[in-house]
């Protein structure tokens, strides 16, 4: 099949070469020229696992090419893809500016019958906007589905192959076939394609997002408590997510969620409730706890110091909001240097891939080290913040010999208390007791 993507974040990029690796045609489009010159020169601008390999592969074989064309990029193509952005405007819900201005550019461009899918993440009712400003100057027939991505950073490629389901919102029985053709490959272990309207598929994307945001942040308030009554969270979660009900994912405490995904999801689903005259009580809750998670850790810090940081230094491991990845937005560590920089500190920091992204965004507050064992040396303290599998078990040895004190702050709950005694180190973490 013939396919177009618009717009080559790592949704729709990640889109077009998984769809051309099932052997599809995909011609990817972006306004950025910069960006279609990089990936037209071989370079794909994302980091993520398994991408570059697949990237490779179907531009070598001819199955993946990138234009800045809109009008060519869609010739021929029988489906089209939107995986635009949604940024939150200033009142939290999501901005549409990008999506109906393709949906308006894409009326008088169409050749024949086409299938249009929403990827991106987009409020209840979008796809009936998205509908009205193709229609208005379309010469053929069309259908728009809402097709919601569910995949995760970091592991983008491989929840692209291989969903736990495929949801796809449309009435229209000609679009349910093209699509079903489309995801044929990739449902072929029984793992279901969930048919239903437009508008409860853009609602099932929020209520994944929103349900995974409260479980995380259920677990945060439940460590929080865990820490004043004497309890250890890493014994509530295996004590509950045993029970088939809760299941065992998404039980992890620490310092707070983060991402493109949760943050601003949450925070227009709550908008949309608003709009609906519905007061969304538990979401409000969850964003406000998870803004006060972030920082968490900083009373501890304080009260280890007795609130004498100016001219501490605090080595910090973990910038990227989570493992895997090397987006920083609403990342934890932003927060924590944010504070710790208000409090005097002198701060270094180490990741294996967001530092780059962290330093053009902040620039030189910090220092930046080329290992961890670097972010530590002389240091007063480190704090932990992302839990990249290589801070798991580092060489506690070396570590003290570098840091000044024996002192770690870990907000992701890294090491076992046992051998951080054993160790001799003042620990503290998210949920048990130091
Ligand atoms: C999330 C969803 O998991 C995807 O299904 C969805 O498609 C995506 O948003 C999206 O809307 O595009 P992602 O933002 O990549 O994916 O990240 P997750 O792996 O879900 O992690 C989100 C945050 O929760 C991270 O900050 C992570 O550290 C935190 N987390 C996760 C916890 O604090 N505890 C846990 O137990 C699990």
């Amino acid at each position: 099949m013939k396919i177009a993507v618009v717009g080559t974040g790592y949704v729709g990029l990640v889109t077009g070469t998984c769809f051309a690796e099932t052997g599809n045609h995909v011609t990817c489009v972006d306004i950025n020229e910069a960006k279609i010159k990089q990936m037209q020169d071989g370079i794909v601008p994302i980091y993520e696992p398994g991408l570059e390999d697949m990237f490779h592969r179907n531009v070598n074989e001819g199955r993946l090419n990138f234009t800045t064309s809109l009008s060519e990029g869609i010739e021929g193509a029988k489906v089209i893809f939107l995986a635009l952005p949604t940024p939150p405007g200033e009142d939290g819900s999501a901005d549409l500016k990008y999506i109906l201005q393709v949906a308006n550019d894409l009326g008088p461009l169409l050749a024949d019958y086409t299938v249009i899918i929403d990827k991106s993440t987009v409020p209840v009712g979008t796809s009936e906007l998205v509908q009205t400003a193709i229609a208005k100057e379309a010469k053929f027939p069309f259908d728009v589905v809402s097709n919601p991505e569910f995949l995760r950073e970091g592991v983008a490629v491989e929840d692209f192959m291989k969903p736990d389901r495929v949801v796809i919102g449309t009435q229209s029985d000609r679009a349910k076939e093209m699509m079903s053709k489309l995801y044929a490959p990739l449902v072929r272990q029984g793992n279901p394609i969930i048919f239903m309207d437009e508008r409860s598929a853009e609602m099932t994307k929020y209520a994944a997002n929103a349900f995974l945001a409260t479980k995380i942040t259920f677990m945060n308030e439940i460590a929080n408590l865990c820490e004043k009554v004497g309890a250890n969270v890493d014994d509530i979660r295996r004590g509950i997510g045993t029970d088939s009900r809760i299941g065992k994912r998404f039980l992890f405490a620490g310092i707070g969620y983060g991402g493109s995904c949760f943050p601003k999801d949450v925070q227009a689903l709550a908008k949309t409730s608003e709009e609906n005259d519905y007061q969304f009580h538990i979401l409000d809750s969850v964003m406000r706890v998870n803004e006060l998670q972030k920082t968490k850790l900083m009373p501890y810090i304080q009260g280890h110091f007795k609130n004498d940081l100016a001219g501490k230094t605090i080595g910090i491991w973990g910038l990227a909001f989570k493992p895997y990845t090397d987006d920083i937005r609403e990342a934890p560590a932003l927060y924590n240097i944010e504070a710790l920089l208000a409090l005097g500190c002198k701060v270094r920091v180490y990741d294996p891939e967001a530092m780059k992204n962290v330093q053009d965004q902040i620039g030189d507050v910090v220092e930046y080290s080329k290992t961890p064992y670097d972010a530590i040396d002389g240091a007063d303290a480190l704090l932990i913040v992302t839990e990249w599998p290589q801070f798991r078990t580092p060489d506690f040895e070396r570590m003290e010999t570098l840091l000044k004190n024996k002192v770690i702050f870990d907000g992701r709950n890294l090491y076992e208390l046992p051998q951080m005694q054993e160790l001799g180190y003042t620990y503290y973490s998210v949920g048990r007791q130091s």
